[in-house]
């Protein structure tokens, strides 16, 4: 008999597909996004679960779902995992690193220019029927080239921003992370490693690109707002929750930070109202790994973290491998 998986999100249907050769998969047709009590009646009875990073699985969950065995997440970070439960129960998790590094700089980085340029205020001012003469002064952005651009979260995803930087637009790059990369890296990525501080200080433009966990919730608020130049930009392509999005949304209002770029957001898929509203920022709903080669990437890598873990024991890109030798 062929080991019961559940997706609990629809994806391409190739990898339905995929799947099917090798598991008896339920899925989510009309891709609702289940509660918690609503996921536990697909998952009771499955020996894996194929999920997002909007699927919750907590303690709860775990054990209304004794059968279960994987949860194999198509993103890389795995903030809806509680992974210690997961392990505490033996549950493997494993998460779709690397395949999405190189796309998500580049969205990280289409959104620093966005947002520096001020390219949706204007686009929106034009299509509002508003443009009916030139002016000195209009839609006046600051410049990316030669500008010091700050790095919070230096992983692959960090260093392939601070590369596209560092050669494509002759940009100063810094960063702070919780720990220092190698001298060869530093130098691969022409970063120089500065404290919190001194990177709030001095980044012309500033990219949140750390995990998410209890320690990095809410890094940016109001203090550090407080400590970032006035012509500043800030740009948030890691997790909702890592900003306060209240506390953001006022420094913006305020002007006391120039311009901010979001694709996530605290309470995703809802939005704080006035981030909304207010006309210096650019908002896209998290999105920043999504070319179609990039998430079919991250789908077949979950996947073959499942027919890996169910054929060989044992997961591609596991979070918690100490589950497997217990
Ligand atoms: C997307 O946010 C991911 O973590 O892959």
């Amino acid at each position: 008999m062929k080991p019961k998986i559940l997706v609990a999100r629809a994806v391409f249907p190739e990898t339905i597909a995929y799947l099917s050769q090798h598991f008896d998969v339920e899925t989510n047709p009309s891709d609702e996004a289940w509660t918690g009590a609503q996921l536990v009646e697909h998952l009771r009875d499955k020996d894996g679960a194929f999920t997002t990073g909007s699927v919750r699985i907590d303690d709860e969950v775990l054990a209304a779902c004794p059968k279960l065995k994987i949860c194999a997440n198509m993103a890389v970070g795995y903030n809806n995992f509680d992974i210690d439960a997961m392990s505490a129960r033996g549950v493997l998790g494993t998460n779709t690193p690397d395949v999405l590094t190189e796309t998500t700089a580049d969205f990280g980085f289409a959104l620093l220019m966005a947002t520096a340029r001020r390219l949706t205020e204007s686009e929106h001012y034009l299509r509002a029927g508003k443009w009916n003469k030139w002016s000195y002064d209009m839609f006046a952005g600051s410049d990316i080239h030669g500008a010091t651009l700050g790095i919070l979260g230096m992983g692959r995803i960090g260093q392939g921003i601070a590369k596209r930087g560092a050669y494509g637009f002759g940009m100063k790059v810094i960063y702070h992370n919780r720990s220092r990369l190698d001298a060869a890296m530093e130098a691969e990525c022409k970063a120089r490693y500065v404290s919190k501080e001194e990177l709030l200080k001095t980044a012309d433009h500033l990219v949140l690109v750390l995990p998410y966990s209890a320690a990095s919730h809410h890094s940016i608020g109001a203090a550090e707002l407080a400590q970032m130049k006035p012509t500043a930009t800030l740009v948030n392509i890691a997790r909702g929750g890592i900003v306060d999005d209240a506390a953001l949304a006022q420094a913006l209002c305020e002007k006391r930070i120039a311009a901010a770029g979001l694709d996530v957001f605290e309470g995703e898929p809802k939005v704080h109202a006035d981030l909304l509203t207010v006309p210096n920022v650019v908002l896209t709903p998290h999105i920043a790994s999504s070319s179609v080669p990039t998430r079919k990437a991250m789908a077949k890598l979950a996947a073959d973290n499942l027919i890996e873990f169910f054929s060989k024991g044992r997961g591609l890109t596991p979070l918690n491998p100490q589950v497997l030798k217990a």
